[in-house]
């Protein structure tokens, strides 16, 4: 049985078509950049933004921001082609089990697991830090014990120790029951969170844009130093590294646009609407994201990111730098940003569980996990074990490490993603493809080396981790999924 086998296109494009027996065609184009955007901004935006600029890069955050949309507009690009072409549940796994072959994809898929479910989880937290802002600041009620709210690695400025972060587990319970009952549904409660997504990010850039102290983005480049953060680890401060460090922490602002991908199979007209849904989700966040970062950056000096406004730090740089008449921005803020996050968070399950259903049909992991419910036609069985591995991720690990590891993780797709695009032209070429992404090997070979750099920006402790996952993942493919692929059985 070979590791390298591939699975035939055509069976793909057969299993694409059969939409009778699998998921329900549902969405449409604008649905798509809707679901793109409710991925796309969350707490990339309002959380990593703030950390990005204490440990990293300053007012040069904004450049972090230019280096990880071209990186995305790259791979996206790439996307764009695989998807149109290979219109089938489970984005870059399904992509490269046809180019590369059954233990790549499996690496693949392993590694979207970080995208995805670390990610979830990730927002899940920030999710935790803005109920307590909102329970203070908008109800004004007392938070919740910062032992309950925090992970066990994690120690208050006032010395207290964090046990379990119970919000962050229970907003991912609450939206994985939701997704179980059904995607449309879904879509549509999206639809009007992601209006309102935009509209905060838009009211903050207009209003904010006044009271950014010039002395704050003086200089907007720092000199090189180091940034040691509450767990002892040593971040590049400053200078060009400073960037390329924070471009892979904000990286995580814009995952989410290639999860649009992974809703292939529930797509009317995939291969007109996948590359609309993609792009245009991204060149829409991108522009956000610069005038944001520009804005937030000019509130406050770095200083504040690093202490009092550690935390919600969107919401407490408007308190503090707009003053009391700023009050009512900062409240609704809170409450957006927290149904934002839900969205955030419904997209990335999503993605999981079509990645795990994918896996499932294809015996890589538990077959389970491809059953759907008989009466709402979800995975639900990938959706309950999904709830449990990020539920302990978000209950348990702080935000920083969970961030930094889907950031890392979601770059090593991409730079997979990118490669495969090349390998398909070459194995493939008379494929139809609906997108073509332009100037190919360039692009795809670009889109490699800025991703590859940001993964280098983001640090030994980043590439160690993800070496450790990569490793249980292989561990785990030789004892299970080689031995039950349906591919290596029926060829046997
Ligand atoms: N891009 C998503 C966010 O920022 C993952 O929350």
């Amino acid at each position: 049985m070979s590791i390298w086998k591939r699975k035939p296109l055509a069976l793909l494009l057969a299993e694409a078509a059969d939409s009778e027996k699998g998921l329900k065609r549902t969405l449409t184009a604008w649905s798509l950049v809707a679901l793109g955007i409710g991925a796309i901004i969350g707490a990339g935006l309002f959380v990593r933004t703030a950390t990005a600029a204490a440990q990293s890069a300053g007012p040069s955050v904004t450049i972090a921001f230019v280096v990880a949309a071209i990186g995305c507009a790259l791979a996206g690009l790439c996307y764009a082609e695989l998807s149109s072409s290979i219109p089938i549940s489970g984005s870059a796994y399904t992509y490269t089990y046809a180019t590369m072959g059954e233990f790549l994809a499996w690496i693949i898929g392993w590694d979207l697991i970080l995208e995805y479910a670390v990610g979830a989880a990730t927002v899940g937290i920030a999710w935790s830090e803005y109920l307590n802002n909102l329970l203070t600041n908008v109800l004004h009620v007392d938070p919740i014990p910062f032992a309950y709210c925090h992970s066990p690695f994690q120690t208050s400025l006032t010395g207290e120790h964090g046990i379990i972060n119970l919000p962050a587990l229970f907003i991912v319970a609450v939206i994985s029951l939701l997704l179980i009952k059904g995607i449309h549904e879904s879509a549509v409660v999206n639809g009007i969170i992601v209006v309102v997504k935009v509209l905060i990010v838009i009211l903050i850039i207009v209003l904010g844009w006044h009271f950014i102290n010039p002395a704050n983005h003086t200089p907007y480049i720092p000199p090189t130093d180091v940034f040691t953060d509450e767990h002892g680890v040593g971040h590049a401060y400053g200078g060009i590294m400073g960037i390329l460090g924070a471009a892979g922490t904000v990286f995580f602002a814009f995952i989410g646009f290639d999860a649009v991908s992974t809703a292939a199979q529930e797509t009317i007209n995939p291969k007109k609407n996948m590359p609309i849904g993609i792009l245009g989700s991204l060149a829409v966040c991108t522009v956000l994201y610069i005038l944001f970062g520009h804005v937030l950056t000019g509130l406050e000096p770095v200083e504040f990111f690093r202490t009092s406004g550690k935390e919600a730090s969107v919401a407490n740089a408007i308190i503090h730098a707009m003053g009391e008449s700023y009050n009512w921005l900062a409240q609704f803020v809170t409450v957006a940003i927290l149904a934002g996050f839900s969205s955030v968070i419904l997209v990335m399950l999503l993605g999981q569980s079509r990645v795990f259903y994918s896996m499932g049909k294809d015996g890589l992991l538990p077959k389970a996990f491809s059953d759907l419910h008989s009466k709402y036609k979800t995975p639900y069985k990938a959706n309950l074990a999904i709830l449990v591995i990020v539920g302990a991720f978000a209950a348990f690990i702080p935000g920083d490490i969970v961030g930094d590891m889907t950031s890392i993780g979601t770059l090593f797709a991409f730079v997979l993603v990118c490669i495969s695009v090349i390998i398909l032209r070459k194995k493939e070429p008379n494929m139809v493809r609906e997108f073509k992404t332009p100037l190919v090997p360039f692009v795809p070979l670009l889109g490699v080396f800025v991703c590859c750099a940001m993964m280098y920006g983001l640090g030994w402790t980043n590439w160690l981790r993800l070496f450790v996952w990569m490793a249980l993942g292989i561990v785990f493919y030789f004892a299970y999924g080689k031995k039950n692929s349906v591919l290596n059985k029926t060829k046997e």
